[in-house]
């Protein structure tokens, strides 16, 4: 089964075809960062309006690159939620358009699964194992138990740790997208330059959940209550140390959850699992299978949703063509089936 997997639902247009959930045959991604970059951040207007300027050449470059028209897909994915409602609308109406003029299904794809199945695009992973999933919007250490029953074991009670580095690096302007300009930057720095805090979190149902907030205030608005000062306060040695807690904070939740289930396979996913710092973090546990998706993988892509329709339409899920998208939604089922 051939695939076209649609993905607008931040500021990447993309579009890919996948055989039988595995085998990319092709993968468009246009991307927007140079018309957000002088603001620092997604502009939800400019990224709606650019998805709508691209979607039609993306998808068409797509099926190009495959050597296929239309009507030789098996099915259509699209990721319908969460995300950017003006972006995520875009893709969603194109699918839908498309499923309808040509006949073929439609299935609408949670962008949080595609990140945790882009790693599933280039081997075999056994179930069930960790899922570590790292992005600007979201952070969800899971429990997969198969392909379509995962349990949310730990979220942000805050902000996502790609948006904590987004934010650090638009106050100290580092760059944008804030992810990479630091983890670049801190290659260079020292990240005992500053002992930055790490959250308590000790709700009952809330053990294995990170925050964020704190660490951005501590190193946007309190730096010289943290930093030590046998070090000078450079670029370099903020991102270090900023880094160096951002990591620590997910990888605190992620070996609790690790400990408390006995499953020592980790899968992870989302923009933040390109990080330098966490995959040689991970890579030194060694009791841990840590799988990373390849970095073209990691962020925004229409692979990612083509593996996961492909599993969907296989098994005979087809959405009709009234759904929607959603701007939000809880993560996944809570508790398996
Ligand atoms: O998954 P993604 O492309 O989009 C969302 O679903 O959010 O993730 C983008 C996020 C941004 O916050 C970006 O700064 C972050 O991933 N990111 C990184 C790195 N590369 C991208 N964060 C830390 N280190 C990186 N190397
Ligand atoms: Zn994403």
């Amino acid at each position: 089964m051939k695939i076209l997997g649609i993905e607008s639902s931040c500021d990447e247009t993309a579009a890919a075809v996948v055989e039988d959930g595995r085998n990319v045959i092709s993968n468009v991604v246009a991307t927007q960062i140079p018309f957000h970059e002088k603001y620092r951040g997604v502009v939800p207007e400019i990224a709606g309006r650019k998805h709508i300027e691209w979607i039609l050449p993306v998808v068409q470059q797509a099926l190009d690159e495959a050597s296929l028209s239309i009507h030789e897909v098996d099915g259509i994915a699209v990721t319908n939620r969460p995300g950017l409602m003006g972006a995520l609308l875009v893709g969603v109406t194109f699918g839908k358009s498309l499923a309808w003029a040509a006949n073929k299904p439609f299935v609408g794809i949670n962008h949080m699964h595609g990140h945790l199945y882009a790693a599933h695009l280039e081997q075999d992973i056994e179930y069930p194992y960790i899922g570590l999933l790292v992005s600007g919007g979201h952070c969800i250490i899971c429990k997969a138990y198969n392909f379509d029953t995962i349990e949310v074991m730990g979220t942000t009670i805050d902000d996502a740790p790609g948006e904590a580095f987004d934010k650090v690096a638009k106050f100290y302007n580092f760059g944008y997208p804030g992810g990479p300009a630091i983890d670049r930057l801190a290659k260079k720095g020292n990240p005992k330059a500053a002992n930055f805090p790490s959250p308590h979190i000790h709700h009952k149902g809330h053990e294995y959940d990170v925050s964020y907030s704190g660490l951005k205030t501590a190193v946007i608005n309190q730096i010289d209550q943290f930093w030590n000062p046998d070090f000078p306060k450079t670029d370099e040695n903020i991102a270090a140390a900023f880094q160096e807690r951002a990591i620590s904070i997910l990888l605190k939740s992620l070996l609790k959850v690790v400990k408390e289930t006995g499953i020592t396979r980790v899968v992870a996913g989302g923009g933040v699992a390109a990080n330098s710092l966490l995959r040689e973090k991970l890579a030194a546990h060694t009791e841990l299978e840590c799988i990373f998706p390849s970095l073209k993988y990691c962020t925004d892509n229409g692979a990612m949703i083509a593996g996961v329709g492909y599993h969907y339409l296989k098994a005979g899920r087809v959405d009709p063509l009234n759904t929607g998208a959603f701007s939000r939604v809880d993560g996944f089922r809570k508790k398996p089936r």
